[in-house]
């Protein structure tokens, strides 16, 4: 868990890099429809939860410097006996500032009367334009209205500062806190993996293994995964984001699995390919090991200084030279890594980073350079290769496709791998399989 200090400290630290005067203003998600009148299971959005760790909708946090005072407010649901009797219960005003850690709490209707106030008198507002149509309104009519306000009596800020660039480098960074919660994202992810590794048989259906893997999420805490899951057998391996998860298991193919546990906001993401039957024919366990050697290459080089461009470029060269070596691809390898002919076959990212988003903010550049591996970092490694059903390939090589991800952290000497403890080798699979 993230202590209430914590969450203090977090909304402090981004005020002090604010200028004199600024205020930030910063909304909660709001319930989405689903069908007719049902929701969504709420999800709380990550920025507003980073912040305050408050998980409802309709909720609005202010923070600001104005006078050189720091200020917090959080805008929130008022308790309502019948509302909570349907929707669920809710912290309420009054509770809100003193369970959040916030000095003052008032209920969110009260925020377009709120905002005038707390806008007069700024010169930057911190806010993200495109966000929330709803809010966007009422806080540029809250600055509308002071500008227009009688003999100028008010001041309205002179500019809107999108925040996110701010928000987004903290976020890159994990605390300690943060990585104790990945840990447990990650091995709640492992488990739910060597679940569905166990349940798998010939005949068996692709939704099936979804099922063993989300009923392990949900028996330790991560009622949710934090990306739809996908299971994708045989041809619909080489379907990146494939999330049907309706076929059938047949004997002979190889099935990938891309599953990772959401706890406490927290995303694991790791993807592992096993032969449906347990063991790998000659051509699966050939591009099974070229894209486990690439991943190990991209590994070793997971250290303080090192880039993900860097790691990305030697993974291109050991893929490359494999296919090569296959004859997927035909010519010298620097023509194809010129030509960037791997596309054809791994056509994503090595990897990106991983936090309260499973695609988690933080620029990969910096100042137009490629930013340098700093402790602290949390990303994943997941390199591919697809043979799509109708690739210009010899026939036996056809509809395999095999991606292996897993989820590390940056350390002072290189990394830990959050991921630890799933079976990876062909023969770690084929043991683990036969069990
Ligand atoms: N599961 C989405 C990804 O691997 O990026
Ligand atoms: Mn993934
Ligand atoms: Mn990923």
């Amino acid at each position: 868990m993230i202590s209430i200090r914590e969450y203090q400290a977090r909304r402090q630290k981004l005020v002090a890099q604010l200028p004199d005067n600024s205020v930030f203003v910063l909304p909660s998600a709001t319930e989405v429809t689903r069908s007719n009148d049902t929701e969504f299971l709420f999800r709380q959005n990550s920025y507003f939860y980073y912040f305050t760790g408050f998980t409802e909708p309709d909720a609005c946090l202010i923070l600001s410097n104005l006078g050189g005072e720091y200020q917090d407010l959080i805008f929130c649901r008022p308790t309502d006996k019948q509302a909570e009797i349907w929707q669920g219960r809710r912290v309420g005003v009054g509770a809100a500032a003193e369970k959040l850690g916030i000095a003052e709490s008032y209920d969110i209707a009260d925020l377009p009367e709120a905002l005038l106030d707390v806008l007069d008198g700024s010169e930057q507002l911190y806010f993200s334009l495109g966000d929330d149509a709803e809010l966007e309104n009422m806080v540029l009519g809250a600055v509308e209205a002071l500008r227009k306000a009688p003999k100028q009596s008010k001041q309205a800020p002179m500019s809107v500062v999108e925040p996110k660039p701010l928000m987004d480098e903290m976020r890159l960074f994990k605390s300690p806190a943060e990585l104790t919660i990945m840990r447990q994202a990650a091995k709640i992810s492992v488990a739910a993996h060597k679940r569905a590794m166990r349940f798998c048989v010939p005949g068996a259906m692709e939704y099936q293994l979804e099922a063993e893997i989300h009923h392990e999420f949900a028996m330790q805490g991560a009622r949710q995964p934090a990306y739809n899951t996908i299971v994708g057998a045989g041809d619909n391996a080489c379907i990146l984001h494939y999330t049907e998860n309706a076929d059938v298991l047949e004997e002979g193919e190889l099935v990938l699995i891309d599953a990772g546990a959401e706890f406490c906001g927290y995303a694991a993401d790791i993807t592992r390919t096993f032969p449906v039957g347990g063991r790998f024919s000659y051509e699966q366990e050939q591009l099974y090991n070229l894209v486990l050697n690439a991943q190990q290459v991209a590994l070793d080089s997971i250290k303080p200084g090192n880039t993900l461009k860097a790691a990305s470029d030697a993974v291109i060269e050991v893929i490359t030279q494999g296919l090569i070596r296959f004859g997927l691809l035909t010519g010298d390898v620097a023509e194809n890594i010129a030509a960037m002919n791997h596309r054809q076959f791994y056509m994503h990212g090595l990897g990106h980073w991983l936090g309260l988003d499973v695609h988690d903010v933080g620029n990969y550049k910096v100042n137009g350079a490629e930013r340098a591996f700093v402790p602290g970092m949390v990303l994943t490694v997941e390199p591919g290769i697809y043979v799509a059903p109708d690739a210009n390939v010899e026939a036996r090589w056809r509809g395999i496709g095999v991606r292996i991800e897993d989820n590390v952290l940056l350390t002072e000497t290189g990394y830990e791998l959050l991921t630890y403890g799933l079976p990876r080798t062909v023969d770690e699979i084929e043991q683990f399989m036969s069990r």
